[in-house]
């Protein structure tokens, strides 16, 4: 059975971020400890109710993706072992599988999306300008199309209610300087192209997916946070895939759909959600972390 955690309590470890998923501890001065809880965000608002073992698949899919990818792009996982870093008296079940620890590391301010298909904001962008991020598009691509290649589309991480807002490469180079923005454009590239290779195998269409970079002291890079869940990819079962429309993924398009037959103007407080589509959600997840990992949630 999963566990079930709304929200981490370690007394005595320092805190020093709770984010809408993960409650993120110092541990020293060089590592941190990042728990994933099973909290579920929706138009950027946390929802009341827990997905039960939500944050273990995300950790466990984000892991799985870390090693596989581990010999493109350094990654900010140290090995070392949670248990060794909980407090004593914690209930080490509850979080082991949930957390990890990692270097502790300056994050780059960008997003760094990496798109295979027009679908999402892309899919808006494109409606309006042809372009995407600066970057000229051919014409009469239809919704869901798979790019000619694969594209590096950043966009600004918006501060607390506003939303991301997609830039152009010039823009990042402002921001990062030439020399870290084409090392970010590399990384998020290759780890996607990767990946989506990786995945069609197995079934699913990669859409899209957002990466967390950072930097040590010595200015090197690593890919950080979560990589390649639901909550930060759109990933499509590839027999459903339809160029024209918007496919149903395995993110959380399930809650989402529930959430726009209610009268919820979208700001906090959420809603609370039925069972049927907690235990619908929690299946997405585990759906993608058997097919992507191999992995089967007991
Ligand atoms: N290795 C790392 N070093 C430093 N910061 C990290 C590292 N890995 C992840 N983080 C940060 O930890 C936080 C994880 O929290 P979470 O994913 O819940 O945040 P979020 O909801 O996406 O965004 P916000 O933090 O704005 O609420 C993020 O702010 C992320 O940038
Ligand atoms: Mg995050």
């Amino acid at each position: 059975m999963p566990t079930v955690l709304s929200q981490s309590h370690l007394p005595g470890l320092d805190l020093i971020h709770r984010g809408k998923v993960r409650d993120v501890y110092a541990i020293g001065a060089g590592e941190l400890l990042i728990v994933a809880s099973d909290r579920l965000s929706a138009f950027d608002v946390v929802l009341p109710d827990p997905i039960p073992g939500k944050g273990e698949m995300l950790t466990q899919i984000s892991n799985f993706w870390f090693g596989k990818t581990a010999h493109l792009v350094p990654n900010h996982l140290t090995g070392r072992k949670v248990a060794d870093v909980l407090p004593p008296g914690t209930d080490v079940a509850l979080y082991a599988k949930r957390s990890v620890v990692a270097k502790r590391l300056k994050p780059v301010p960008v997003e760094a999306i990496a798109r295979g298909y027009l679908i999402g904001s892309g899919w808006k962008d494109y409606q309006a300008s042809g372009s995407l991020c600066g970057i000229k598009l051919p014409t009469g691509l239809r919704q869901a199309e798979r790019l000619p290649e694969p594209i590096f589309t950043p966009s600004t991480k918006a501060a607390v209610g506003a939303h991301d807002e997609n830039v152009s490469f010039d823009h990042v180079v402002e921001t990062i300087g030439a020399d870290l923005a084409e090392q970010v454009r590399a990384a998020t590239l290759a780890i996607y192209s990767f990946a989506a290779a990786y995945a069609a195998e197995r079934g699913i269409l990669i859409a899209d997916t957002k990466f967390e970079f950072g930097t040590d002291a010595s200015g090197k890079l690593y890919v950080m946070d979560e990589m390649l869940t639901p909550d930060s990819s759109r990933f499509w079962p590839a027999d459903q895939y339809r160029v024209g429309i918007s496919p149903p993924s395995y993110d959380k398009q399930f809650v989402r759909d529930y959430l726009e037959t209610l009268n919820w103007n979208k700001i906090a407080p959420g809603p609370h959600v039925p069972g049927d589509v907690i235990a619908g959600t929690a299946a997405k997840y585990a759906e993608a972390l058997q097919r992507l990992a191999g992995i089967v949630v007991d």
